[in-house]
């Protein structure tokens, strides 16, 4: 072979190797923080987001699932997002809340009153709003839904069916000022803690209770520390995946398609997933020892009491009243009368 060929050659195979190192070098792996653990239905949407961004991306970028607290609790894991030391987050929305208070329009007590109406927010006008919202005030971008179902109140004492029955526990809530004034409006001082505590609080009886959905209840296995369950439904549990925005923005634009795509699919894999396995779980629930129970009279003292008490405490720092009433609208039910 001719120098000149030769050299040839040898060029192409080096700048076939640049390419390749080139593409290596962009492949992502991005980490994600997930609050619960495996079997939840942050992992179910987590999952089916790492499927989509791997197939979309034809095999280029992938994502990591850190379940169980891992990478810190769940308000944590938003500061760190926000200041771009982690890429991705699952947790719940209760949990974005102090960052930025718009949210907590899905928190409001008796606001989103089925599955269907979590969708229809969520991926309708609303949820953008909120979406953009939440960059603004957090430096978290929402790309993705989780339903999860309503939050059910456990404890270890004994039955609560009515508001009476709740008096002498000790219930755990997350640090979220919607869920504290509604205890409050239950009247009991509810004790706030950290989601990665929680388990451990109610092994050692520091607290007796706490509320979250069947599939939590069943993935952290609280069925372990709690027997008493009441099928309250005071709230409609949905757990964004968020993406630090400053990781967002430093994406291409086919990038930041990819995973916007992505994280549409896993939506529709988690609504999917709520109805397939809610039902299962609920008697698995029983099976492993639970009780569960109904609230006397169709929840009707509960309801009266937290939408009366909380619902006009929180208009201010949900950008008033006139955006519960848009939410109100949008799932056509009557308006709060000013
Ligand atoms: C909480 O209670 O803090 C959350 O619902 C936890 C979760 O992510 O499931």
């Amino acid at each position: 072979m001719s120098f000149i060929k030769k050299l040839g050659t040898i060029t192409a195979a080096v700048s076939v190797a640049a390419l390749m190192a080139a593409g290596a070098a962009d492949a992502k792996n991005f980490k994600i923080a997930v609050g619960d653990s495996a079997g939840s239905a942050q992992e179910a949407l987590g999952i089916a987001f790492v499927k989509a961004l791997e197939e979309k991306s034809g095999g280029e970028h992938t994502a990591t699932l850190f379940l169980n607290g891992q990478l810190g609790s769940e308000q944590d894991t938003v500061n760190e997002a926000a200041i771009g030391t982690l890429d991705m987050s699952l947790l719940a929305i209760n949990n974005i809340t102090p960052f930025s208070p718009s949210v907590g329009v899905f928190t409001l007590p008796y606001v989103i009153l089925s599955l269907e109406d979590a969708e229809k927010l969520t991926q309708g006008p609303i949820g953008q709003e909120l979406v953009e919202n939440t960059i603004r005030d957090a430096g978290v971008r929402i790309i993705g839904w989780t339903y999860t179902g309503f939050r059910r109140l456990t404890n270890s004492k004994k039955p609560v069916s009515s508001v009476a029955d709740l008096q002498d526990l000790i219930i755990r809530v997350p640090k979220n000022e919607i869920m504290i004034e509604t205890y409050k409006s239950w009247g009991i001082n509810p004790t706030p803690m950290a989601w990665s505590e929680t388990f451990t609080g109610l092994q050692t009886k520091v607290v007796d209770g706490q509320d979250n959905p069947y599939l939590t209840i069943n993935a952290m296995k609280f069925y372990e520390v709690q027997n008493h369950v009441t099928n309250l439904r005071y709230i409609f549990s949905i757990e964004p995946l968020i993406i630090s925005e400053a990781v967002f923005q430093d994406l291409s634009e086919e990038e930041q398609q990819m995973i916007l795509e992505a994280g549409q699919e896993a939506t529709l894999a988690s609504a999917q997933f709520l109805r397939d396995s809610e039902a299962a779980i609920k008697e698995e629930l029983t099976a492993k020892g639970m009780e569960i129970i109904d609230p006397e009279n169709d929840e009707a003292e509960f309801i009266e009491l937290a939408t009366g008490a909380v619902w006009p405490q929180f208009y201010d720092s949900i950008g008033g009243v006139e955006k519960l009433n848009a939410v109100l609208e949008a799932i056509g039910r009557d308006p709060v009368q000013q």
